[in-house]
Order: C-alpha cells, then sequence, then structure tokens
C-alpha cells in the first residue's frame, strides 16, 4: 500500500485504536523512581506519525510533553560515534543483549569486569556519555543539546530541570553503577563521576512532544538523511548500528518480544516515550506514561501491535 493510502487509512481509523489501546492502561502505572515522572497522567496515550513528505497524523494526548529518558541515549550513542568511531565505542560497551533490567549491576560483574553489555542499559549509557566530545560537562550537554534539536527541527529543545533535579537527587543506583565503572576503568581518570552522571541525567531529561520523537525517528527511518531538508545528519552506518540495537536491546528486557509482536526497531523511556520507525517510510513517536513490568508502556506497545498487524508493518 503507497503511503499516501495508508495514513488515508490510519488517519481515518486512529482514533478508534487509540481508544481501544487506552483502555489498558489501567493495568499499568507511571514510573515512580525518579518523583517526578510519577506525576504524569495515567491514562494518557498519543501517537504521532510521519513521513517522508512530512505528512503527519496524529491522535490522543500528543501535546503531552514528556522527558526522553532512555530514548535518549540511541542520539547519545550515535554521537558517541560520530565522535570517537566504531572502535572508540567498543573499546567501552559491548553489542549484546542483557535479560536483565535495564539498570542490573548483575553482568558487570560476571563477564569481562566492569564493560557493560551494550550501549541502551543504563551503565552502557553512562559510560557512553563520557565519550562525547566536550572538556567540561556543560560543553556535552551543550553538543548533545544542539544534535537533538537539530535532529528534531527545533531550536527551543531543552532540558525539564524539575526531572533532571528529581533524578540527580534520587539517583543511587545510577551512582553506584557509575562508580563501578570507574573503579574497573570504564570511565577514565580523567572521567569525574559527578560529571558524567550530570551530562546522563540532562540528556534524560531533555523535553520532547510525540512529533519531536517521530520526526528524529523519520532521520533513522530514511538511514541518517533528514527527507524534509534533503541534509545527512548522521552516516548511515551508525543507523544502522543503532537500529540494530533498537531491535536487540530498545525494549528493555522485552525486546524479543517486541521483536515478534511487533517487529520494528524500537526505543522506550521510563517516562512512557516510544520511539519507532518503518523502515524508509514513517518515523513514529508515542506516549503512554503507565507502564507494564517491563518497564515499557502497556498501551503505547499495545497500540503499536494493533498497527503493525493491520498495516503488515513487521520487517520479519
Ligand atoms: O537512568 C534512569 O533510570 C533513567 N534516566 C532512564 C531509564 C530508562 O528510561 C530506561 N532505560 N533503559
Amino acid at each position: 500500500m503507497s503511503n499516501e493510502s495508508e495514513l488515508n487509512q490510519l488517519a481515518q481509523k486512529l482514533p478508534e485504536w487509540l481508544e481501544a489501546s487506552r483502555s489498558v492502561t489501567s493495568q499499568g502505572r507511571p514510573a515512580s523512581y525518579i518523583p517526578e515522572l510519577g506525576h504524569a497522567p495515567a491514562d494518557a496515550l498519543g501517537i504521532t506519525v510521519m513521513d517522508g513528505s512530512g505528512r503527519v497524523v496524529t491522535s490522543g494526548d500528543c501535546g503531552l510533553r514528556f522527558t526522553m529518558q532512555s530514548i535518549s541515549k540511541v542520539f547519545t550513542l550515535i554521537l558517541a560515534l560520530m565522535d570517537r568511531g566504531e572502535e572508540g565505542v567498543f573499546q567501552k560497551v559491548g553489542m549484546e543483549p542483557t535479560g536483565d533490567d535495564f539498570n542490573s549491576m548483575l553482568k558487570l560483574e560476571l563477564v569481562e569486569p566492569g564493560k557493560p553489555f551494550n550501549p541502551l542499559i543504563n551503565a552502557g549509557a553512562i559510560a557512553v556519555s563520557s565519550l562525547i566530545h566536550g572538556v567540561t560537562p556543560a560543553e556535552k550537554t551543550e553538543r548533545i543539546l544542539a544534535f537533538f534539536r537539530e535532529l528534531a527541527d527545533d531550536a527551543s529543545l531543552t532540558y525539564n530541570e524539575a526531572v533532571y533535579r528529581s533524578e540527580s537527587s534520587t539517583a543511587h543506583r545510577n551512582r553506584s553503577l557509575a562508580y563501578f565503572l570507574k573503579d574497573n576503568q570504564v570511565l577514565t581518570e580523567a572521567d569525574e563521576v559527578e560529571e558524567i552522571l550530570d551530562v546522563y541525567f540532562k540528556h534524560c531529561s531533555i523535553e520532547v512532544t510525540c512529533r519531536h520523537v517521530a520526526r528524529m525517528a523519520l532521520v533513522l527511518a530514511m538511514n541518517g538523511t533528514d527527507p524534509l531538508t534533503g541534509r545527512t545528519l548522521i552516516p548511515r552506518r551508525y543507523v544502522q548500528i543503532a537500529k540494530t540495537f533498537m531491535v536487540s536491546c530498545g525494549m528493555y528486557n522485552a525486546s524479543g518480544e517486541f521483536a515478534i509482536r511487533v517487529g520494528l526497531p524500537a526505543k522506550s523511556g521510563v517516562s512512557g516515550g516510544i520511539m519507532t520507525l518503518v523502515p524508509g517510510r514513517y518515523g513514529i513517536g508515542v506516549i503512554g506514561p503507565a507502564l507494564n513490568d517491563k518497564g515499557n508502556s502497556i498501551a503505547g506497545v499495545h497500540l503499536l501491535q494493533s498497527l503493525s498487524v493491520h498495516f503488515d508493518w513487521s520487517m520479519f
């Protein structure tokens, strides 16, 4: 089916599918281990789908602002790859899923001491934050923001101060992961743990709507070229690496199930956001703050499954 007729059909059916998915929000709840995230509306659900000509189909609470949380890790990984190359990044983080929770310490001690299994778990993303070029943490954060603003096509994109502070003041486990990385020389002598964590908390707190996420995902769907400006923002190889991690580790330890049920590269965050894409066709942003027991938006996954099954979007 052409994008145009598919999007026409989507525009017609989306409100009905969205309300059906909204009904499962009562089976989940917003994350509260970062206290500020606990205030999000539990029954909210919104989605934006954008195609390569900039046509947008949207439904539900897509005006809701939320922080990217782990969705940001896809783009800090890409920026680190652009700064350090594949070798520089894969010296510090591995390429394998863990099967454990995103903040687990378990495998850090078991295999290749200290080296995080992949860049999308917390330990791996903290290591990636240390690889972003910049002399000071503020400079690293500015470079991350500049890159995200370009991808989202919004110069006003910034981080949410309240969420940043809320995470920074309660992140005992992330602190322990970071000190563990330092002890194992994954973070170097020059890397001040608190400074690297500051970069990490700030990029997790970058505030967006579904439209920003869909716009950023569209660049990935088009292998690094922004179809609306024609500019190449990311080398194709780095998009390939990022999308592969999205398939194998993007939905935490539910990535296998998501690959079977939905079949698209995706990355979720504990704020309830999901970024996904249909290769060569659409960028998609979803928000649904109520999470399932794996930490993914319960209604967001439900909705994406309905769409993927109906339109036969699975890559596999
Ligand atoms: O570090 C944390 O716990 C949050 N800033 C992000 C966690 C998240 O979204 C899930 N991570 N893979």
